[in-house]
């Protein structure tokens, strides 16, 4: 099997970006998540024009509450927000739980709401498994209400499901995969350039 790279709008490659950072957020808090180890491959066969962070402590946030929020939120999700807004764009890599996403990866979307700094964020999604769907659609409703640059059609699904991490690294190391990876960081680089031009709109909700 090799890796899917999802596009439903094209979008030329350009011959040259500028220098990106992104944050790739994974939605498993487990040690040997294959989520994580998707996006440390990934993090991994970067460009030099990109660096990509990735976040995999959703599990260390406390459980979010409005009345947490301003001056009372606490340090560990300061931080989150800082990572957040610091982003070119975000990378998000989650396993379906009971058909949906997972309690931490929702909790640590809701933590980012109420401030501005995600509402024009760049995010697209990977996913480690060929598995998911339901929890895929509820995403992209989710992501798409929280950023109006969310774009659907950046997408790259690699079944690797119950497999180690080492394994996982290995397996994006084959042609066919690495270039799936590149071509998905290309066009999400490609994006988010292009995004900074787009004033982003006050979110609806
Ligand atoms: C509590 C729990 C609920 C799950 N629910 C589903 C599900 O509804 N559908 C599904 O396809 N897999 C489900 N799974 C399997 C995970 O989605 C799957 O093992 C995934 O690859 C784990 O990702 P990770 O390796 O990044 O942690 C569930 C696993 C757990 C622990």
């Amino acid at each position: 099997m090799t890796a899917q790279s999802v596009h439903f709008q094209t979008r030329p490659t350009p011959a040259s970006l500028p220098f990106m950072k992104l944050l790739a957020i994974s939605g498993s808090a487990r040690a040997q998540s294959t989520n994580t180890a998707l996006l440390q491959a990934v993090a991994d066969l970067t460009p030099s024009n990109i660096t990509i962070e990735v976040f995999a402590g959703i599990g260390d946030l406390p459980v979010f509450s409005p009345d947490r929020e301003g001056d009372a939120t606490p340090e560990i999700v300061r931080a989150f927000q800082q990572k957040i807004a610091a982003a070119d764009g975000l990378i998000i890599a989650s396993p379906e739980y009971v058909r949906t996403l997972p309690g931490g990866l929702k909790n640590a979307i809701d933590w980012l709401v109420s401030g501005e700094h995600v509402i024009g964020k760049p995010i697209a999604l990977a996913h480690a498994s060929h598995r998911g769907d339901d929890m895929l659609q509820t995403l992209r409703t989710v992501l798409s209400t929280i950023s109006s640059n969310f774009n659907p059609g950046i997408f790259l699904r690699v079944p690797v499901m119950k497999q180690s991490p080492e394994a996982i690294a290995d397996f994006m190391t084959q042609p066919a995969n690495r270039q799936a990876a590149a071509k998905f960081l290309n066009d999400f680089a490609a994006f988010c350039r292009d995004s900074r031009a787009i004033k982003p709109s006050a979110m609806d909700l």
